[in-house]
């Protein structure tokens, strides 16, 4: 990823000009985008102000296909259902062979949906829980397996504050109920901390995985260094492991010639692609079939786009744990508007969406297009004020988390170690294949 380069139309600092024509010096702040599974930021200006994220520029770079009118239309005829708002309105925008994912499930062949998080001590905000909603969906969509891996290895590799192994197992086992709770199906969803589960045939995976990369592959993707840890030089090996079907003989059977050929979609923010863009160019040197993925854009942090909510800043995310009252107070207080300075100005003005934190959460979370539609009109033509717009984002905000703190409180210890336990799951692709080839 490219270091924050100044701008060209930058003079050198000249020496010879006369005092009063020095130009400014440039602004030190001055940096270029950088999304990376360790760092995201859309860049900062020459006058040291957050740019937006750049998500077209991302699918050029890491050369990933945009999901188009013709995919979605194929995506609904499919899978008969209608695609999913994440889907409609460009949140979910980005994959890597999804169309072949949709006609393996129009022929009834296998596949699993595969996903994860770094566990932390910190409450999940809704930015971390935009995939997995986008997860859950799919898995009710197509009526596959899911695999979730908490990298508890991986957070513990990355700790700068000393974080033991046994404080990070911790996070996952706490954290899995979180994920619990975003509503997945028992029946057909395996979780796992890597540090606590990891077994033969996934270590077979990884250590396959590790003779197949470079140090200079993973260097170039991920940015690391000389002087970075040989175990965060290794953890993409786990991470990728993970995509093939025979790291999981107890889901998908023993037959290794079979299980090989079944591919794994990963749904996954984008800033996770330099992992899978590794496998999918080791996969066929393994004999596994290459992973599948679909990409979704960050939740912005309330502060504006240009950045993602923080788990470690309170006053950049609504976390899964905020009462109603700190929702509302938050959202009046931090979202950025993109309103004018007063009602009058407003009126006359309009609003600007594009740039409105509240109206770009109504677009990841109110399911009615006509109504944000019409949001939006009002909005921009001035009819609608910001305090106005930031009562529907409120309401809608409130009433997603509190289904989640509902569904929260249900989850036992009991039915953790169930979602956690290596066994079978049930699943049925669909039920009506077309030109079934491979079917189980
Ligand atoms: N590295 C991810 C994180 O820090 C966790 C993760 C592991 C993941 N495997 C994944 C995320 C697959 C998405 C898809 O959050």
């Amino acid at each position: 990823m490219s270091e924050g380069k100044l701008p060209e139309n930058v003079p050198a600092q000249g020496k010879d000009l006369p005092i009063r024509e020095q130009p400014p010096p440039p602004h030190p702040i001055h940096q270029a985008q950088k999304v990376t599974p360790y760092e995201v930021s859309g860049g900062v200006d020459e006058n040291g102000v957050a740019i937006a994220i750049n998500y077209n520029k991302l699918v050029e770079e890491f050369g990933t296909k945009r999901i188009d009118k013709t995919l979605l239309e194929k995506f609904e005829r499919v899978t008969g259902h209608k695609a999913h708002r994440f889907l409609r309105r460009g949140i979910v925008f980005s994959h890597r062979e999804l169309d072949m994912i949709l006609d393996r499930h129009e022929k009834g062949e296998p596949f699993f949906l595969y996903t994860g998080r770094g566990p932390s001590s910190d409450s999940m905000h809704v930015g971390h829980t935009v995939p997995f909603e986008f997860t859950k969906w799919l898995q009710e969509v197509f009526n596959v397996p899911l695999v979730i891996m908490l990298t508890d290895d991986e957070k513990f590799l990355y700790s700068k504050k000393g974080l033991t192994q046994e404080a990070a197992m911790q996070y996952a086992m706490d954290n899995a109920k979180d994920i619990i709770a975003v509503g997945f199906d028992i029946k057909k969803t395996y979780i796992f901390s890597d540090l606590a589960s990891m077994d033969a045939p996934f270590y077979q995976n990884v250590n396959l995985f590790s003779k197949a990369v470079t140090f200079n592959q993973i260097r170039g993707a991920f940015g690391m260094t000389d002087s970075d840890s040989i175990g965060k030089i290794h953890y993409a090996a786990i991470q990728g492991a993970t995509s093939f079907a025979t790291t999981f003989p107890y889901i998908f059977g023993d037959d290794k010639k079979r299980v090989a050929k079944i591919p794994s979609l990963i749904p996954c923010a984008i800033d996770q692609d330099p992992y899978f863009r590794v496998t999918r160019d080791i996969s066929s040197r393994l004999k596994y079939v290459r992973p599948a993925l679909i990409h979704s854009i960050f939740l912005p942090a309330l502060q504006g786009p240009g950045s993602k909510m923080s788990a470690s800043d309170e006053t950049s995310a609504i976390f899964m744990k905020d009462t109603q009252n700190q929702i509302k107070n938050k959202v009046n207080k931090y979202a950025f508007s993109g309103g004018q300075v007063s009602a009058e100005e407003q009126r006359k003005l309009g609003g600007n969406t594009d740039v409105d934190v509240s109206f770009q959460y109504l677009t990841f979370f109110l399911e009615d297009d006509a109504e944000l539609e019409r949001i939006k009109v009002a909005y921009q033509k001035g009819e609608m004020l910001t305090g106005e717009l930031k009562q529907i984002c409120i309401r809608e905000l409130q009433t997603y988390v509190k289904g989640f703190q509902e569904r929260r409180a249900q989850v036992t210890d009991e039915i953790r170690d169930e979602y956690m336990r290596k066994r079978k799951l049930e699943f049925r692709n669909n039920p009506n294949p077309v030109n079934g080839t491979d079917k189980k």
